[in-house]
């Protein structure tokens, strides 16, 4: 008999479910034995004194992979190399618990990890791998930030909740005559906010990669209102920032997350568009985590239970330190060490810029 850690980390990703499923069932219909279990909120749960760890057989999985979320949970508090502690005065201190994590895979008769997650849990993968442990890394992301992946489960979904919400409030903008601003994901790549303006229709798309000048941003508004009436949708990265500026967002406060909380971009372009007189009214719609939530789509679902399945063949294989990825239509697998070595922005000639230039997007620049 062998056993297989599974956990989820980072925030949670349309698609998650159908990968469990997809190791579980792969694991289950081998003829050799393995099981498959599951770490409560990543590696907190085996990290506990009583580990919380879950059996996953087929009766466990059995339709979740139509379904949002993560049934082993997931958090963005639980880097086991440097894991929030509180002190005796009430202080946290952040110190390394991997040697501790790696006795007790041991000691609960775990042969191999998979750890689902994006950039950061792949660096924790990476750690890990280096001092033994036998990992294999699936990657999850709404913001199909990583490279070495063509695409990430989850991002379809989330594009497609963004296009369908844009859809909305293209037709209000129009009844009012309004420049509606719509805030969606992505914290350093403006892959959803490129996708969704393409979809959509936008007359402007500010992302990460392209500082914008609120100027250019004034002049288009402008142009469209020339002859008194017109409406302009924007769609807009969280991360995005304009030229000479910084992104809007504050350190999160909350113990063990050291990410800073994006967010109020959209708000602050419109309060700039208002300071300036703009010719028409802003309104201001921030999707949030509705874009993380639901139903994943047929296709991620699909992405998802392949790349679950590849992670299992991997561990019989025995081939650890390995990423799942999506390359040129076939499931494959890289190093999670190159993986993690380069970040997926959006490209400055990558070929849907210049698609969404050609249709007349603006990107602020
Ligand atoms: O990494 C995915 C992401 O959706 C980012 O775009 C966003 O900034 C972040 O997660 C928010 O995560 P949370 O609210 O869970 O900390």
């Amino acid at each position: 008999m062998k056993k297989i850690l599974v956990c989820t980390g980072g925030g949670d990703c349309p698609g998650l479910n159908a990968v469990i499923r997809g190791i579980v069932k792969a694991a289950q219909s081998d003829n050799d034995d393995y099981e498959v279990w599951g770490s409560i909120e990543a590696f907190n749960g085996i990290l506990k004194d009583e580990p919380e760890i879950i059996p996953l057989d087929n009766n466990a999985v059995s339709g979740i992979h139509v379904k949002g979320g993560t049934i082993i949970k997931t958090t963005n508090r639980g880097n086991p190399l440097n894991f929030p502690v509180q002190e005796e005065d009430g202080t946290w201190t952040n110190i390394d618990r991997s040697e501790e994590l790696m006795t007790k895979i041991k000691a609960n008769g775990f042969d191999a990890v998979i750890n689902i997650g994006g950039d950061g849990s792949q660096k924790i993968s990476q750690s890990l791998f280096e001092k033994g442990v036998n990992i294999i890394g699936v990657p999850k992301t709404i913001d199909n930030d990583l490279s070495a992946t063509d695409l990430t489960f989850g991002f379809t979904t989330a594009v497609q909740i963004a296009s369908d919400c844009f859809d909305k409030l293209v037709t209000t903008a129009s009844s009012h005559s309004r420049v509606m601003i719509m805030e969606v994901m992505g914290r350093d790549a403006g892959w959803i906010a490129l996708h969704t303006a393409i979809s959509g229709g936008a007359e402007i798309c500010l992302i990460p990669e392209i500082p914008y000048d609120l100027a250019n941003i004034i002049e288009i508004i402008n142009s469209r209102y020339d002859d008194g009436r017109g409406f302009v949708n924007i769609v807009i990265a969280e991360g995005a920032k304009p030229k000479h500026g910084t992104v809007t967002g504050k350190a999160s406060g909350e113990i063990g997350d050291q990410h800073i909380k994006l967010g109020g971009v959209g708000n602050a372009l419109r309060a700039k568009l208002d300071e300036c007189n703009c010719v028409a009214q802003v309104r201001t719609t921030i999707l949030g985590h509705i874009q993380r939530g639901g139903t994943p789509m047929a296709f991620d679902r699909i992405l998802a239970s392949a790349m679950g399945v590849k992670a299992f063949d991997l561990i019989k294989e025995g081939n650890f330190g390995q990423m799942v990825a999506l390359q040129n239509n076939e499931i494959t697998s890289v190093k999670i060490a190159d993986a993690v070595k380069t970040y997926n922005h959006v490209n400055l000639d990558h070929y849907l810029l210049k698609t969404a230039r050609s249709l007349g997007i603006s990107f602020g620049d």
